[in-house]
């Protein structure tokens, strides 16, 4: 959700600006814009639409300095216009921001403001701070944006220059991700790892509350009462391969046909198949800690919260331990029944969806142990549980979460196995997981192979205005996640829906011109599923079968049929969903949508 790119140092800064902005441009498209010290006062350049826009403004009018701060949007006050972009400025010009996040108080502050003679030239709430910052200036920068930021209340990701201070940039954090680059003699501020990455490895995260002055001799971290802090210096430890193309044609289908290494991934070195357990050196609990636990709460938002339904099987069937999964935007606003005794599981692929590190924060502040199963190493949530696994799945660039998916729900059977054999699972039980989730790389690679069935389907279907996705059991989180793959880049409305749920309701819809995705492999549920799909095919639906052998009560019951190898029941979900992915790639491909960048939608949600 909107990107943050800042630079000083010896170099031009624009390019590197621009360079950064599109690889966030995965985080927020609608607008973009940048300003620079031309060594005269601040120059902005901003532009509606996708970076390219901006950078056809820059070929026309350059802005040459080697200071500046760059933005990438994604709408919340305003809409994508030219006015409303960011870098905003100041009253007297003097002051340019950049601002992910949400300001609450916007409209209390812009009324006070412009009764003092402040004057407005967008919707946004982010202009606010510019024209604060400009009220609270003494000389000082970073003591104007301290005292600016005490009137705020909300959440930013913050970068700022001043025209009376030209080589300096001060960025800020509460509750939405912001770093510092570290380079020969440069230094950056960004909005996530990747921005930077062709400069430098070297980063320092900015936690919620700090303050970074970033100059041509250094940088200096500061708390909110300008008091300097000590803070670690990490590296990032992967590459800029893994944040390009590579030769596909999207980011989420180089994603798609990652999974069978980003799943070795996030197993390496985790299983113990001797005991038929796994070893999860992040956690900080003690098995006797882990034995501890009444009950398992799972949070998390969208995909991710799909991944957490998986994980609810797994832990009630193998480990047997009660498990609730919530919407994080709803458990933080409930009242949830949590304590010390609750394990909370937090599922999240970038570690800083608002909701679901509000959602921690009440878990913890209940007294409940956190557990982030995240893919963003160094992310908000990851740094703040208590304990985790990392999921290891690489960075996802692709809007529309895959790889991340299949790890997450890997992830939830690493822990199952741990928790399951501390209680109730038997050693042979173990090792048959063991043995199905190391079979699960050449498994999903022999999906891929067979891609070209799935666009065969994509092209029968692609005009399809309705899609309905069913299954049961481990299989009913799989329907919803396959449904959602296909509304979030095709447009097309889709609703999964546990199958014997469907003559509830549904049904009604169902005619010859409704697709009906059933995942079907053969596990405990399959004749049930049976029942259902005779249920649609009496209608007349068009049954598109996800099986996993040959079944002779599906015969004249379906019209089409992809196979999946066969696994254990616990693991089918992951096999079920690459098909699905596929199939919603490339419909959304031949009905011409941009997959990687889909409408309205942004990667990595901080606000609420
Ligand atoms: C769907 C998708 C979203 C995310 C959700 C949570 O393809 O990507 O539904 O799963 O916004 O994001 P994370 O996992 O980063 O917390």
């Amino acid at each position: 959700m909107c990107g943050i790119v800042g630079y000083v140092g010896p170099r031009v800064a624009t390019p590197l600006l621009i360079d950064g902005l599109k690889r966030l441009e995965y985080r927020g498209y609608d607008s973009a814009g940048v300003a620079v010290m031309n060594g005269k006062g601040v120059d902005t350049r901003r532009a509606p639409g996708k970076i390219v826009k901006l950078e056809a403004m820059l070929n026309a009018e350059p802005l040459v300095g080697t200071l500046g701060i760059a933005h990438t949007r994604w709408a919340t006050h305003g809409a994508p216009t030219e006015l409303n972009a960011h870098p905003h400025t100041s009253t007297d010009k003097s002051i340019a921001v950049v601002h992910n996040g949400i300001i609450e108080n916007a409209t209390a502050l812009k009324a006070r403001l412009e009764a003092s003679g402040y004057v407005f030239t967008s919707e946004t709430d982010t202009e606010v701070l510019a024209h604060l910052i400009q009220e609270m200036y003494t000389g000082k920068l970073e003591d104007a944006v301290i005292r600016a930021l005490e009137h705020v209340e909300g959440t930013y990701g913050i970068a700022v220059i001043c025209s009376k201070e030209p080589d300096k940039i001060v960025a800020a954090r509460k509750g939405s991700p912001l770093l510092i680059g570290l380079g020969e003699n440069e230094y950056f501020v960004a909005s996530d790892a990747s921005a930077i990455l062709s400069y430098t490895r070297e980063v320092v995260y900015l936690d919620d509350g700090d303050l970074a002055v970033l100059d041509r001799n250094g940088y200096k971290i500061l708390d909110m009462s300008a008091t300097q802090l000590d803070k670690a210096v990490s590296r990032i430890d992967w590459d800029l391969g893994q944040i390009e193309r590579g030769g596909y044609a999207h980011f989420m289908l180089k994603e798609i046909f990652e999974q069978p290494t980003t799943i070795e991934n996030t197993m390496r070195g985790r299983l113990l198949p001797e005991d038929g357990t796994s070893k999860l050196g992040g956690l900080n609990l003690t098995d006797e800690e882990l034995l501890f636990f009444d009950n398992i709460v799972i949070t998390a938002c969208g995909t991710s919260w799909h991944s957490a339904l998986i994980g609810e099987h797994m832990f009630e069937e193998l480990a047997r331990i009660p498990v609730e999964v919530e919407y994080a935007s709803e458990f933080r606003y409930r009242n949830p029944i949590v304590d010390e005794r609750t394990l909370c599981i937090v599922m999240s692929q970038s570690g800083e969806t608002a909701d679901t590190l509000a959602a921690m924060r009440e878990a913890k502040r209940r007294g409940a142990r956190t557990l982030g199963i995240v893919n963003q190493v160094g992310s908000t949530i990851a740094r703040e549980a208590d304990g985790g696994i990392y999921i290891h799945a690489g960075p996802e660039i692709g809007v529309a979460s895959t790889k991340a998916f299949t790890s997450q729900v890997v992830a939830l059977a690493l822990l199952t196995l741990k928790v399951g054999r501390l209680r109730d699972l038997s050693i042979m039980n173990g090792r048959r997981i063991v043995e199905a989730l190391q079979a699960l790389p050449g498994q999903i690679q022999s999906i891929l192979d067979r891609a070209d069935e799935i666009e065969q389907l994509a092209e029968e279907f692609k005009r399809a205005q309705n899609f309905l996705y069913l299954g049961r059991g481990y299989n009913f989180p799989a329907a919803l996640e396959g449904a959602l793959k296909l509304k979030e880049i095709s447009y097309i409305h889709a609703e999964g829906y546990p199958a014997a749920e469907m003559k509830h309701g549904p049904i009604a819809l169902i005619d010859e011109m409704m697709p009906v995705v059933c995942i079907a492999p053969h596990d405990s549920v399959f004749d049930k599923i049976v029942s259902n799909v005779q249920e649609v095919k009496a209608r007349k639906g068009k049954v598109i079968a996800i099986t996993s052998q040959a079944e002779p009560s599906l015969v004249g019951k379906i019209d089409y049929e992809f196979r999946i190898p066969q696994t254990i029941e616990m693991l089918s979900p992951i096999l079920a969903s690459v098909p699905l992915q596929l199939l919603a790639y490339y419909i959304a491909v031949k009905r011409g949508s941009n997959v990687d960048q889909p409408r309205n939608l942004a990667k990595s949600v901080t606000v609420e």
